[in-house]
């Protein structure tokens, strides 16, 4: 039995009501954000199959040709370079993919994290841009690995996700670079800092000053971009990003008046060496 006074008791009815309203109201919110989340993962999940099928439907394409027609020992080469570069861009779509489900699924960069090993960063560049090529002649486009020249230490990293920054950015390159053009990567080493730097350069699509760091962003993507390449998701440098901060490293992009863009990614040489044991140490969940 209650023992309120009527006036009381009134307050408190009126509290409640506003209770509930609000709790109502924070219900709805929930609801709306699942399902828009539901919605996303839906786009996402037809996203990632559309852009898969594509490459594979390619390959398939080009191996019917070989089996079925006479195809001289010339087109033959030709069309095997094709199956190539087609299965480079898979490959690289299925691995974006299952990093882009470990950050999605809140596993966040620890389910990431392999062993560390000593990694040569412009050898990793050269057989990059030399999967990538065949892709790149496709658009008569050409990729030049500058060697450089002095010593250029290993840089300790994880040597699979380091190789998918690289691949996300030198993809990218190749995708929105102009006909007819050179894509130029590079290495520089600061021996004050202790810290290796790769550059990658193409001039294609405008990169507007403004966008050079809205381009990391979860699923940004510029107009030029969807108008020259519709099929994209914008993750690419999202997860290229979680990667080098993983590695506390830095990325960034810049462009200048001649329309070139310039990716750059610095990773110290040995930022990481003691590191590495403190890792191993954390309990798996
Ligand atoms: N080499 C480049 N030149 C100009 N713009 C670029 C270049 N690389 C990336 N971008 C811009 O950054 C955006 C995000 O890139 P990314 O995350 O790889 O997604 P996607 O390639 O799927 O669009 C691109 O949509 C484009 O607007
Ligand atoms: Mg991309």
């Amino acid at each position: 039995m209650s023992s309120r006074q009527p006036n009381e008791s009134a307050r408190f009815d009126r509290q409640s009501d506003a209770e509930r309203d609000r709790l109502e109201q924070e219900n709805r919110a929930l609801r709306e954000t699942m399902k828009q989340n539901d919605r996303d993962r839906v786009e996402y999940l037809q996203n990632v199959s559309h852009q898969l099928v594509s490459p594979l439907n390619a390959i398939k394409w080009h191996i019917e040709n070989l089996t079925n027609n006479r195809v001289t020992v010339e087109r033959g080469k030709k069309v095997l370079r094709s199956i190539y570069s087609q299965a480079t861009l898979a490959i690289h779509l299925a691995k974006n993919f299952a990093l882009m489900s470990n950050l999605e699924g809140d596993y966040a960069l620890r389910a990431l994290r392999e062993a560390l090993e000593p990694v040569e960063v412009e050898r990793l560049l050269v057989n990059l841009a030399d999967d990538y090529q065949p892709l790149a002649w496709d658009q008569d486009i050409t990729i030049g690995v500058e060697r450089g020249v002095g010593v250029m230490p290993d840089v300790l990293a994880m040597k699979a996700l380091i190789s998918q920054v690289f691949s996300n950015i030198i993809e990218n390159a190749v995708k929105y670079s102009r006909r007819g053009t050179t894509i130029r990567i590079w290495t520089e080493f600061n021996s004050r800092l202790d810290e290796v730097s790769a550059f990658v350069a193409n001039t294609g699509i405008r990169l507007r000053p403004e966008d050079c760091n809205r381009i990391f962003e979860r699923g940004f993507r510029s107009q030029e971009a969807q108008n020259a390449y519709p099929a994209g998701t914008g993750f690419g440098l999202y997860i290229a990003q979680k990667i080098v901060d993983l590695h506390e490293g830095c990325i960034d992009a810049s462009t200048d008046k001649s329309g070139e863009t310039v990716f750059r990614v610095t990773l110290t040489v040995r930022g990481l060496e003691g590191k590495a044991r403190q890792w191993d140490k954390r309990p798996s969940s």
